[in-house]
């Protein structure tokens, strides 16, 4: 009896033993996971002599890919090549590719070049760099979501165009296509507007911290680079102009557009005029199809007490404040339509019913039936509520918080927003993406938007870009390993979930590299002009 369960064991070693393969598979470090892959056997080695070949539409990707991996051959080659082309991609989506990696070459596949730069993404993830080896693979990818978004406040604190730059190449690396900036708030105005200057001579003044540092903000010139930048990685840069709250910066260099409470006046006809030069100005610098006019947290409790308000109640026969609000969202949001954009808005602009096609960010995580009722009155919805979405929240629970009970830890958003159930499936059809918020009122240095950003941003890129199915924070968590080593390499500050009390220290000291990058952020020395 035992001699028959040792022969059974040891045909079990053996029979097991076969079905490994020769070679064990490489460990792949993939963030974001792709949709499906399969490991082969074999691996494709670089050497001087691989050719980066590539479809005409795909040259600009290829040029790419081939300065990062060094590689000068552009000579076709049956063999020993990489190659770029949507030869069989026929039927794959906007931005879906196919990658496969075998001994004797290498394979992107896509019907756009979006699709192809998301394939030599994934093989720049794939790259052993101390070998210059690429594990056999087969991937077929393609997006969760077609907005995959990460929003930057600059009116707070004000970040620079490297430091813009930079935060492209880590969304571009992660798959993320929309750079949304928040360019104006109370502490300052961050946009050159040609036809007034003096928002930003003297209303890109102050910060958060300081109402007395100097201006800072992007030229017309400085943002068409970072808009090119960004373009060139597939990413969209979406601008917002908030009002008619957030005004505090544009009313205090033009007071006579005050509407009391950091809102414009909304009965003064010269509002409308100088919020429509500014929004065509914008439409000039930025050819984002979407253009974002904030409309979240108005305080018009002191409208009524203004004559031109009470005027204009009258002429447009509104019966309140909040209706003029209401009325100033439509006619800004139809300005921007009738302007060939689409607007965008924070969930409260739901209220107003705008134009049909406005795209509604849902941001009040509290206040699920906004999202429901802007599904139900037929919107297309972006999520970016504040618990998961808003990195400027904590990631540790053992951190201080100042007045705030709300923490975004990396497996909260790992795993996402929550859909409320009472969505159909024909209105999940209108959530279109999601997007990461930094909102920087307490964020006034480089490394610490590092450390805030970082890794949720890769957290965030997975739980946008991987079907729900494909999904495993475990597995994430280990994929995590090597590109924490290279934000370490680099002097990148990112939080640290195995040393909470050291990164966080970290943050607030500056590396010898990240030194060098802290310069030109710091308040009083970020101008841009
Ligand atoms: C927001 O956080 N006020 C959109």
């Amino acid at each position: 009896m035992k001699k028959t369960k040792l022969i059974l064991n040891l045909l079990a070693v053996v029979f097991l033993a076969g079905a490994v393969p020769a070679v064990a598979a490489a460990e792949l470090h993939l963030i974001p996971w792709p949709a499906r892959i399969t490991q082969q056997d074999g691996q494709f080695a670089l050497n001087d002599q691989t050719a980066v070949v590539a479809d005409h539409a795909f040259a600009g990707e290829a040029a790419a890919l081939s300065e990062t991996l060094h590689l000068t051959n552009t000579a076709s080659a049956s063999k020993n090549r990489i190659e770029l082309t949507t030869r069989g991609a026929q039927g794959l989506a906007e931005e879906a590719y196919q990658l496969e990696v075998a001994p004797e070459g290498i394979t992107i596949r896509a019907a756009t070049s979006a699709g192809a730069f998301y394939g030599c993404q994934t093989l720049r993830q794939l790259l052993d760099a101390s070998t210059r080896t690429v594990p056999a693979v087969k991937i077929t990818d393609a997006p969760r979501y077609a907005w995959r978004g990460f929003m930057l406040d600059v009116s707070r604190h004000f970040f620079d165009q490297p430091t813009i730059q930079r935060e492209i190449d880590w969304l571009a690396g992660y798959k993320l296509n929309r750079l949304h900036l928040h360019l104006t708030d109370d502490p300052a105005w961050r946009l050159e507007i040609q036809k007034y200057p003096e928002l930003t001579r003297t209303g890109a003044r102050g910060n958060f911290s300081d109402s007395n540092a100097p201006a800072a903000y992007f030229t017309r010139e400085a943002m068409r680079q970072i808009i090119a930048y960004a373009q060139a990685r597939h990413i969209v840069v979406v601008p917002e102009i908030d009002m008619p709250g957030h005004a505090s910066a544009a009313t205090r260099t033009y007071p006579q557009l005050d509407g009391g409470v950091h809102t414009f006046n909304p009965g003064r006809d010269d509002t409308y005029d100088f919020l429509q030069n500014v929004l065509l100005d914008v439409m000039d610098t930025f050819p984002s199809p979407w253009i974002h006019l904030g409309g979240d947290e108005v305080d018009c409790s002191v409208w009524n007490t203004d004559p031109t308000v009470a005027k204009k109640l009258q002429a447009d026969g509104l019966k309140s404040p909040q209706q003029l609000e209401q009325s100033f969202i439509r006619r800004m949001a139809a300005f921007i339509q009738d302007h060939g954009r689409t607007p965008v808005g924070w969930d409260e602009v739901a209220a107003a019913k705008p134009v049909r096609n406005t795209l509604i960010f849902w941001w009040r995580h509290d206040r699920p039936e906004v999202l429901d009722q802007a599904l139900a009155a037929g919107y297309d919805v972006v999520l970016a509520p504040r618990a998961p979405c808003y990195f400027d929240y904590p990631q540790d629970l053992t951190y201080p918080v100042k007045g705030r009970k709300l923490f975004n830890t990396l497996d909260a958003v790992y795993r996402g927003p929550e859909i409320p159930k009472t969505i159909t499936p024909a209105q999940r059809q209108h959530i279109l993406g999601v997007e990461g918020c930094v909102w920087t009122e307490h964020i006034a240095t480089t490394s610490y938007l590092e450390f805030m950003t970082l890794p949720r941003l890769a957290a965030l890129s997975e739980m946008a870009w991987t079907p729900e199915e494909a999904r495993d924070f475990a597995r994430f968590d280990g994929c995590l390993k090597p590109f924490l080593q290279q934000y370490h390499e680099t002097g990148i500050h990112y939080y640290d979930e195995t040393d909470p009390a050291g990164s966080l220290h970290n943050a607030n000291q500056p590396t010898a590299q990240s030194a060098q990058r802290e310069k030109p952020s710091h308040p009083a020395t970020a101008v841009n002009n």
